[in-house]
């Protein structure tokens, strides 16, 4: 069981701020639902949460943020998101916005997608949190994959006691639900996910707003997810080395040329690393991605569907 702090408590905030800025795993209450946050600009924290979730694929994380002013940091506006934005921050609307070129949230927590989902939460206490951590912080639901999404802290604490650092309890979740996920094309909102906010209130404030054609959580025909980075090379996956105008992706000490994962094995490390790397390889000259193999325990699972995805034949108008 993990320690538990106040929400509503200075102290325990700051030390909870702490663990984050550390790179630790800490669970804090929002108006939705309870969060499994990390650093957000960590990818080795990021892919910690991924690890204490115990899902065999990696889907993109909410990041969440003290104010809409620090957006522009990370990612493009456009009239739309500004209008819901305007409308429903702080509260329970995630906005799937085009990343910087720049943006320091971790290629991981977009799972290598050039968007990222940003919310500003109303909770005074995930405020308080997100000011004095000053950075982003991802967080998903805090439960195992497949359970129901925890609304106070024991259930945090059943789910995930062992997984992190510290819980902030805040109470009963006001909304009780998760927030509502909402992406744009051609600047036109697209609901990816209902939830908190209903669509009628998102239309009475902007207007019209699609259905997404899938749930953002279940894409019809696995891995055609049509926004998901796929490289422009192509992918051999179980290679032992490169071969005739292939660059190496390695894993472990057994690789000691090229690019690799982690020198050390370790699938942590190598989970934050995999979607900037694929992305560095693929401006490479070269005209394949060799990779090495990847044991298929723990994240290693969430390495191999996203790399067997990404090494998938692909129709040609999806590139
Ligand atoms: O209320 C909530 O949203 C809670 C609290 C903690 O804020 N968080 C939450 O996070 O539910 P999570 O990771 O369980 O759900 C994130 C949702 C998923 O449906 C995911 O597919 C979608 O947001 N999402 C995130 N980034 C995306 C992206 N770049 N493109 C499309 N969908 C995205
Ligand atoms: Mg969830």
């Amino acid at each position: 069981m993990a320690p538990i702090g106040r929400a509503d408590r200075a102290e325990d905030r700051a030390r909870a701020a702490a663990l984050l800025r550390q790179g630790e795993l800490v669970a804090f209450p929002t108006e939705t639902v309870y969060g499994l946050g990390a650093d957000a600009t960590n990818g080795a924290a990021v892919a910690a949460i991924f690890a204490a979730k115990q899902r065999p694929a990696f889907n993109p994380l909410i990041a969440h943020l003290a104010d809409a002013g620090a957006v522009g940091d990370f990612a493009l506006w456009n009239d739309m998101a500004r209008a819901l934005a305007d409308a429903f921050w702080p509260g329970a609307l995630t906005l799937v916005l085009p990343r910087r070129p720049d943006c320091a949230i971790a290629l991981i927590a977009s799972a290598g997608l050039d968007s990222v989902a940003l919310r500003v939460p109303s909770h005074p206490d995930a405020h308080a949190l997100l000011a004095a951590v000053k950075r982003p912080i991802a967080a998903p639901s805090a439960n195992r994959s497949g359970r129901i999404s925890p609304t106070t802290a024991e259930h945090v604490n059943q789910e995930l006691g062992d997984r992190v650092a510290l819980i902030l309890d805040g109470g009963p979740c006001e909304i009780g639900l998760e927030s509502t996920v909402v992406g744009f094309q051609s600047g036109r909102p697209v609901l990816l996910r209902p939830g908190g906010i209903s669509k009628e209130r998102l239309q009475a404030a902007v207007g019209a707003v699609a259905a997404g054609s899938d749930s953002a959580d279940r894409p019809s025909a696995p891995g055609q997810l049509a926004s998901h980075y796929a490289p422009g090379k192509a992918l051999r996956l179980n290679a032992a080395a490169a071969g005739p105008g292939e660059v190496l992706l390695g894993f472990g000490p057994d690789f000691t040329e090229g690019h690799n994962l982690s020198p050390k094995g370790d699938l942590i490390e190598a989970a934050a690393r995999l979607f900037a790397e694929l992305r560095l390889l693929d401006r490479e000259p070269g005209a394949a991605i060799a990779v090495a193999p990847i044991p298929d325990e723990g994240l290693g699972r969430a390495i191999n569907d996203r790399l067997r995805r990404a090494a998938a034949p692909r129709p040609p108008s999806s590139a």
